[in-house]
C-alpha cells in the first residue's frame, strides 16, 4: 500500500494515478509495491478490462525515487525488490495499458510507456532516460523496446545523453498514439480507455498476448537488472546520485 498510488474501478478501467506531486511522482519501493498490486490485480479481476496509467501535478513521474537508489546497494541486484515484481506484473500484463503523460516523464516514467499499448502525450511533455547521466542502465526491457520502436541511434542518444524529447517528437517516432494540448490529455487517455474496454475483452487478451512475447520481456529485464544493479553500487552512480541529492553535476572525470 502506498497514499501515493491511488487507484479506481470503473465501467471496467482501473485508473492508477500518481499521486507524489511534490516530488513529481518520484517512485519509491512503496509505490512499486502498490503499482504490482494494480497490474496484477487485472489478471484476476474480471471486471478490470483496462489499465490507465495516469498522474496528479505537472509531472508524469520523475523516475525511480534517487534517494531510494542511494540506500539500495547491492540489494539492487535481488530480483525480489517491489520494482521487479512491478516490471515483472508488467511484462506479464495481458490486457491493455493506456498511459496519459504531461509534463515530465523520466526513466521509468518513459519506459513504462513502451509497456503500454494506447499513449496519449501533451505536445509540450517532456520525455526522457538518463540513464547514463546516472550511471546506472535502462530496465522495464526498454533496452529492447525504444529501439525497436524509434530506431537505434536514437535510442542511444536518449540513453546516452538525457535530453528530453517533446511530446509532439514521442509522437512523431511512434512512442505516442496521440498528442495533444496538455488540458485534453486526461481526457483523450479516458475515452480510448472506455474504448478499449467495451471491447470483447477475450479477443483484446489474446491479440496482446500475440503481440508481445511475455518471457522474453521478462528474460530481459532480469538481464538489465544485473546490468543495473551491478551499477547501483558503483563509483560512478554513487557520484551521480550524490550529485542529485546535493544539486549539481556530477564529475566522472576521475572515475574509470
Ligand atoms: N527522486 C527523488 N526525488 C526527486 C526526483 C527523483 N527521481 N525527481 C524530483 N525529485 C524531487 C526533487 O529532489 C525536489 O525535492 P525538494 O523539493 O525536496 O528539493 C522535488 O522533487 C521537485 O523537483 P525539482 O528538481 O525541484 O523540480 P524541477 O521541475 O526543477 O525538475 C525534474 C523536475 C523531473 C526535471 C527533476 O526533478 C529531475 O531531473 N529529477 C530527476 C529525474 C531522474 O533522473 N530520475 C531517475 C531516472 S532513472
Amino acid at each position: 500500500m502506498s497514499d501515493y498510488i491511488r487507484t479506481e474501478l470503473a465501467g471496467g478501467v482501473l485508473s492508477v494515478t500518481f499521486a507524489r506531486a511534490d516530488k513529481k511522482n518520484a517512485i519509491t519501493q512503496a509505490m512499486y509495491t502498490a503499482l504490482a498490486e494494480a497490474t496484477e490485480r487485472t489478471r484476476t479481476d474480471d471486471a478490470v478490462r483496462v489499465i490507465l496509467f495516469k498522474a496528479e501535478g505537472d509531472s508524469f513521474s520523475a523516475g525511480n525515487d534517487i534517494v531510494d537508489f542511494l540506500g539500495m546497494g547491492s540489494g539492487a541486484m535481488s530480483n525480489d525488490l517491489p520494482v521487479h515484481r512491478f516490471l515483472k506484473s508488467l511484462a506479464d500484463l495481458d490486457k491493455p495499458a493506456v498511459a496519459a503523460v504531461k509534463g515530465r516523464a523520466v526513466g521509468i516514467g518513459l519506459t513504462l510507456l513502451l509497456n503500454c499499448d494506447m499513449v496519449v502525450v501533451a505536445e509540450d511533455a517532456k520525455l526522457s532516460a538518463p540513464f547514463i547521466n546516472l550511471a546506472i542502465a535502462p530496465e522495464a526491457a526498454s533496452s529492447l523496446l525504444l529501439p525497436m520502436v524509434i530506431g537505434h541511434q536514437r535510442a542511444f542518444e536518449i540513453f546516452a545523453l538525457g535530453e528530453p524529447i517533446d511530446g509532439r517528437t514521442a509522437l512523431a517516432w511512434g512512442i505516442a498514439n496521440r498528442a495533444a494540448p496538455a488540458d485534453q490529455v486526461d481526457a483523450i487517455a479516458a475515452d480510448l480507455a472506455e474504448k478499449l474496454a467495451a471491447r470483447a475483452p477475450n479477443s483484446v487478451r489474446k491479440t496482446k498476448r500475440l503481440m508481445r512475447d511475455a518471457e522474453q520481456l521478462w528474460a530481459l529485464m532480469q538481464r538489465e537488472n544485473e546490468a543495473f544493479g551491478s551499477q547501483l553500487s558503483s563509483p560512478e552512480a554513487i557520484e551521480a546520485f550524490t550529485a542529485f541529492s546535493q544539486k549539481r553535476a556530477p564529475d566522472f572525470s576521475k572515475l574509470g
